[in-house]
């Protein structure tokens, strides 16, 4: 007898987290740091203020937090789960990795876990590979991580990228579900011809560390924002047009599609281009700053407890970065409606409360 090929399942979000730290780092301080003015930052970006890291804090730290926010939502204990991806490019070391790191703070003694470096684009290719692992039966519970300390590679005395970044931590566990429900599309994409766009120049192996690099500030990011921004806006759009036509589904048919929040005037070209009214297009930017592969996770998590998303709400997400990267998603959702901040841990739920104040 031939064995039948078992088929692919789908995959879904069944929890979501989110965590960013209580040190807020207002324009108005920057203005006192570099030149630059609360209005120009506020018109040229949207961003009021983001979120900076205590000295003691690295990604894993921010990560715990988020994932055991996403674990409790989820119903399910940190030994449930099969895999860990973390999309990060900041990880508290490059060894080890920030997901093993994570997994043994979280407890998590089953998870196979690595990390993803796919920049801002990261949790979209986080959500790809838990897709894949659960649809091939790999797994059947992956935590999804976005998380970055940007604060630790922004140069703060450029102007040009230290008014953007911010810190904080997202996390999804996605689980199997029914064909036709959760994940109906994913679309990731890189051109490695852009890489210089976005680079941080120095500290691994094409320009190991050393006294003239950081004389010379080559371990913080550098950035050509102007070549990135009609890049971003293009890439985001195209690529959830793909995701839509792949679920057979038009904008119309959106309840919400979560930008990467780089900037609050590429958002509003990306939505405007979809034809998306502005309430669909959630936006924290102004909060947060960019938190790079942790802005989508942090987004969903939003939402999900402010009771926003509701079974059969079709949610899109779309991201570009560094590398270069850009992808999309679009879900059939299935978590019932969240409660406001059910069930998370007193020393996270403070920091909660002071971000939503
Ligand atoms: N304060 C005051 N002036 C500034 C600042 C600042 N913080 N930063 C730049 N300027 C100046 C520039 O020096 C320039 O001055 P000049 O004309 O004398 O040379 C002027 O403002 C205008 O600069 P532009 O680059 O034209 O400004 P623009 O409107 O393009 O905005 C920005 C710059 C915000 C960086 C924008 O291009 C952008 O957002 N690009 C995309 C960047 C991005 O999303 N990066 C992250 C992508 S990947 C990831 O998320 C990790």
């Amino acid at each position: 007898m031939t064995r039948r090929p078992d088929p692919v399942r789908g995959a879904t979000i069944t929890g979501t987290g989110m965590y960013v730290p209580e040190r807020v780092l207002t324009n108005a301080d920057l203005e006192r740091m570099v030149d630059t003015t609360d209005e120009w930052i506020r018109d040229r970006t949207g961003i009021r203020e983001r979120r900076i890291a205590a000295p003691e804090q690295a990604s894993s730290d921010l990560a715990l937090i988020a994932s055991q926010r996403a674990l409790e939502s989820a119903g399910l204990c940190p030994d449930e789960v099969d895999y860990i991806v973390v999309a990060t490019t900041t990880p508290d070391r490059i060894l080890p990795s920030c997901a093993c790191t994570l997994q043994h703070k979280l407890g998590a003694t089953r998870a196979a876990a690595f990390d993803m470096f796919a920049a801002c684009t990261g949790f979209v290719f986080g959500v790809a590979m838990a897709r894949s692992l659960i649809g091939s039966r790999a797994a059947d519970t992956v935590l999804v991580v976005g998380v970055e300390t940007l604060s630790r590679i922004v140069d703060y005395t450029d102007r040009n990228t230290c008014v953007l970044f911010g810190d904080g931590a997202g996390a999804v566990v996605m689980r199997p579900c029914a064909q036709g429900e959760g994940v109906l599309a994913i679309d990731i994409h890189s051109d490695g011809e852009l890489g210089g766009v976005l680079e941080i120049p120095a500290g691994i192996s094409a320009n190991p560390a050393s006294a003239a690099t950081v004389a010379a500030r080559e371990h913080y990011l550098r950035m050509q924002g102007k070549k990135l921004f009609p890049f971003a806006v293009r890439t985001m759009e195209e690529s959830t047009r793909r995701c839509m036509e792949q679920a057979g589904i038009g904008p119309e048919d959106m309840d919400v599609v979560i930008p990467h929040q780089a900037n609050l005037r590429i958002i509003d070209a990306v939505r405007e281009r979809l034809g998306l009214p502005p309430e669909k297009m959630p936006i924290n930017i102004d909060r947060y700053g960019n938190t790079s592969s942790a802005s989508i996770p942090i987004t969903l998590d939003e939402l999900t407890r402010e009771g926003r998303l509701k079974p059969g709400d079709h949610v899109g997400f779309c991201a570009f970065g560094g590398g270069a990267t850009w992808g999309a998603g679009v879900v059939r959702w299935t978590m019932a409606r969240q409660g406001p901040i059910d069930g998370v841990p007193a020393a996270a739920r403070l920091a909660a409360t002071e971000v939503r104040a």
